[in-house]
């Protein structure tokens, strides 16, 4: 296992489409390790492979129990309902967005053994989900807003709620 450097927004390996996982091996097991080490070391809410240079469809998520959830070719099976909510990124450092996203999502991926499984969440969960997910089609959450905050403005906004 790694900690793996995070490619930030200028990078061209994140604008990619990502291929399908084909081998359940070792190789992909490492990668999923070192996701979630380095998503563990970056305190972040959900982590794709291309933010690390590989171009494969594997993401992690942290569910709402703090889990991290490995999802390996994961497609949206549904989303319902919707909200708006600021959002940020590792890829992105130090920017936030206002983001309108589902208020719920169900995915369906394989686990690092290739069994498809499903999953749900909301708020958060539901947000990451979309977030990571459109990661492995080349897609940042600056392509969904107009406007950025630094950090300082982040910081004035929460103050004055
Ligand atoms: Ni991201």
């Amino acid at each position: 296992m790694a900690i793996r450097g995070i490619l930030t927004d200028t990078d061209p390996a994140l604008r990619k489409v990502c291929r399908p996982v084909v081998n359940f091996d070792r190789r992909l097991w490492d990668l999923l390790d070192d996701l979630k080490e380095t998503l563990a070391k970056a305190n972040g809410a959900g982590l794709a492979a291309p933010q690390i240079g590989i171009l494969r469809r594997a993401v992690i998520v942290m569910d709402d129990e703090d889990q991290m959830l490995e999802l390996v070719n994961p497609e949206l099976v549904w989303t319902r309902g919707e909200q708006d909510g600021f959002e940020g990124c590792l890829s992105v450092p130090g920017r936030w967005g206002k983001v309108k996203r589902p208020m719920r999502a169900r995915v369906k991926a394989q686990d690092r053994m290739g069994n498809w499984f499903e999953a749900e969440g909301e708020e958060i969960v539901a947000r990451c989900f979309c977030h990571e997910l459109e990661h492995l089609d080349g897609h940042l959450f600056i392509d969904h807003t107009d406007r950025l905050y630094t950090n300082e403005e982040m910081e004035q906004l929460l103050e004055e709620e």
